[in-house]
């Protein structure tokens, strides 16, 4: 709750956990780069990216121990960087000693198309946490994997300076026995195959969406996709909370008999990697007649 930069989380945990910092996201749709020289190459990604190197530079890096993110944005409203963003973000963090940390709780597991999200822009966190896609669901578990580097030295570590923590259900046999069945089944199956051929026919048909006056980005990666609504396409300008377009939206849909997750005016959704196609044109469907339904043609 104090590592993320949606302030609707915090409310009910102030005060928070001192010392996080938050750099605004690498979201295409609305970031504002900086004011830039005129001979200034860099590229949106880079912009966003070097907006960590200022924070370390600002806070000093030896008061820096981590940067942590989401390599693509779940509940932030399926936020895809540029493809340069992450490459960049790990070369700011080995300059200045800093670790990294890759949330993949939502993208592990084939939601983007790989087995990690990170994958995709060809680096390695140092430390990644990963939940969902681990069990599918039909059991909680969750976990984190370190880097060699990080393992040796919690192993190293003398007496009463060992990996100190205390959770009731660690390495919980049954939740460990139904991950490795589940990634088992993803594999036999060949269900990250099967996800990505499926992503193919959801973000063009979702794309089609885009004629409508409201729609204001369609954007997804793999099996993470969105729709984000807005007031005005030219301006970008978001509905009054008042309005409460997304509530609406969503329920139109719910009425429709599709159930997902809208965050704020942003419709996300992430389908089952053994959906049919036609479930993927259904949900399509579904969307853009709840659209019409709540906002007009
Ligand atoms: C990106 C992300 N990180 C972390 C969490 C929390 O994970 P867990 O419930 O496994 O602790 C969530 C939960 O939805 C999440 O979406």
């Amino acid at each position: 709750m104090s590592a993320t930069g949606l302030p609707h989380y915090w409310t009910m945990f102030e005060p928070r956990v001192p010392g996080f910092v938050q750099i605004e996201s690498p979201y295409p749709y609305r970031f504002h780069p900086p004011d830039i020289a005129s001979d200034d190459s860099r590229t949106r990604g880079e912009l966003a990216a070097d907006l960590l190197e200022e924070a370390i530079l600002r806070e000093g890096a030896d008061n820096v121990a981590a940067f942590i993110g989401e390599p693509v944005q779940g509940a932030g409203g399926v936020i895809v960087p540029p493809d340069d963003y992450w490459p960049r973000i790990r070369a700011i963090c080995d300059r200045h000693h800093v670790l990294l940390i890759a949330d993949e709780v939502i993208t592990a597991f084939g939601r983007t198309g790989d087995w990690f999200a990170l994958t995709r822009y060809g680096i390695e966190p140092d430390i990644v946490t990963f939940s969902k896609g681990l069990t599918s669901g039909y059991f909680p578990l969750g976990g984190m994997g370190v880097s060699d580097a990080i393992a040796e030295a919690i192993d190293s570590a003398a007496g009463a300076q060992t990996w100190m923590h205390a959770f009731t259900y660690s390495a919980h046999p049954v939740g460990c026995a139904v991950a490795l069945a589940n990634l088992n089944i993803l594999e036999r199956e060949e269900l990250l195959p099967r996800a990505r051929g499926l992503a193919e026919r959801l973000l063009p048909r979702l794309k089609t969406l885009d004629s409508h006056s409201h729609v204001g980005e369609v954007r997804g990666l793999g099996l993470m996709a969105a729709v984000e609504l807005v007031a005005d396409r030219e301006t970008k300008a978001e509905f009054l909370p008042e309005e409460m377009v997304g509530a609406r939206v969503h329920a139109a849909t719910q009425e429709r008999g599709m159930f997902t997750r809208m965050s704020g005016n942003v419709y996300n959704l992430a389908p089952c990697y053994i959906a049919h196609q036609t479930e993927i044109d259904r949900m399509v469907d579904i969307l853009g007649e709840s659209i019409e339904a709540v906002l007009g043609k």
